[in-house]
């Protein structure tokens, strides 16, 4: 089995009428950790919700592991673990009791080497005893995500984890992950931090107004979407740009004082051309006492596309 999920034609509206779905195809590969993408509202935490039966879809299938989610309901649903977004647990028990009290709910019997493996590992063993309602906002989202791991789901859904955590933490997590699909381990996450999913996921999936605008490579989105842009400051102001530069793609900045250069696919391809355009401007006699060169990132990319995305809407 290649693909551990396959969600096809899947909808959503809600009793209100509101429609957060609108037909998301969608196949998650075995071992993968894939990014989801998207603004506030885009339908993330309602598509994970629908796989993970706390939305009753309105249309589409669902297929985990090869089966049919609808037909096989708690087999399946056991091999799935999942980190909400909202913090809602019942804060008044310990960090144990609820991570113990977790395995059992899928029918797990009681398996403490592996429960202390999983507080350990999450540096939560020390406050084991704690309620967690005396804990921080981080260390709850820690908690969710050992209550997530206590009966070993193949598939994770993790609905932005890092959301309120500081930066050692997120880093953390980041290794947390890595380490559970060092495991085996299919990861799913939502995020707002762009470069969580630059950084982790080995695909991105962009979804906007309830459909999935994208789907590729982390890899193949930068090669593809990414750009270099090199800033050169003129010693001198240019009145146009000198002929012998016409294959570089360069714009003269509005005060002739900088000559910006986009190009590149975000695979360093550019920085080899700005090199050569380096040569080609003192050979041209066109001198500057600056350049300023930067990789564009996914962040770039991704607001982009759905700049893009509205344009076209707004066009159609
Ligand atoms: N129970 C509900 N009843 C009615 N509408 C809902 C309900 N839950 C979500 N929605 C609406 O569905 C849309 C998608 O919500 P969803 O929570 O899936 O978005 P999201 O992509 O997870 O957003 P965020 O990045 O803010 O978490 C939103 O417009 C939301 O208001
Ligand atoms: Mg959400």
């Amino acid at each position: 089995m290649q693909n551990i999920l396959e969600i096809e034609g899947l909808a959503k509206t809600y009793d209100g009428g509101f429609t957060a779905l609108r037909g998301v195809d969608l196949t998650i590969r075995k071992g993968e950790i894939f990014a989801l993408l998207g603004p506030n509202g885009a339908g993330k935490t309602t598509l994970i919700g629908a796989v993970c039966g706390l939305v009753q879809p309105t249309g589409g299938t669902i297929r985990a592991f090869g089966e049919d989610m609808g037909r096989h309901w708690r087999r399946l649903r056991r091999r799935i673990g999942l980190v909400p977004q909202e913090l809602s647990t019942d804060m008044f028990d310990s960090v144990i009791n609820t991570v113990n009290y977790s395995r059992g709910l899928f029918g797990l019997g009681p398996d403490p080497d592996r429960v202390e493996e999983i507080l350990r590992s999450l540096s939560l063993w020390d406050k084991r005893k704690e309620s967690l309602r005396a804990l921080s906002g981080g260390m709850k989202r820690r908690v969710l995500i050992a209550k997530a791991l206590a009966h070993d789901p193949d598939l994770l859904f993790l609905d932005e984890p890092t959301a309120g955590v500081d930066v050692e933490l997120r880093r953390d997590m980041w290794r947390q992950i890595s380490a559970l699909r060092e495991r085996g381990t299919t990861i799913i996450l939502t995020t707002h931090y762009i470069e969580e999913a630059e950084e982790m996921a080995d695909r991105v999936g962009i979804i906007q107004a309830g459909r999935i605008r994208m789907v590729e490579e982390t890899r193949e989105i930068m090669a593809r979407l990414g750009r270099t842009e090199a800033v050169f400051t003129l010693a001198q102001p240019l009145e146009v740009v000198p002929e012998a530069l016409d294959s570089f793609p360069l714009v003269l900045a509005s005060d002739r004082l900088s000559l910006v250069y986009r190009g590149g696919d975000g695979t360093g391809q550019g920085k080899a051309e700005v090199a050569r355009l380096t040569k080609a401007l003192i050979a041209t006699g066109v001198d500057y006492t600056a350049i300023d060169i930067r990789e564009s990132n996914l962040e770039e990319i991704f607001v982009n596309l759905l700049e893009h995305a509205d344009a076209e809407g707004e066009a159609a």
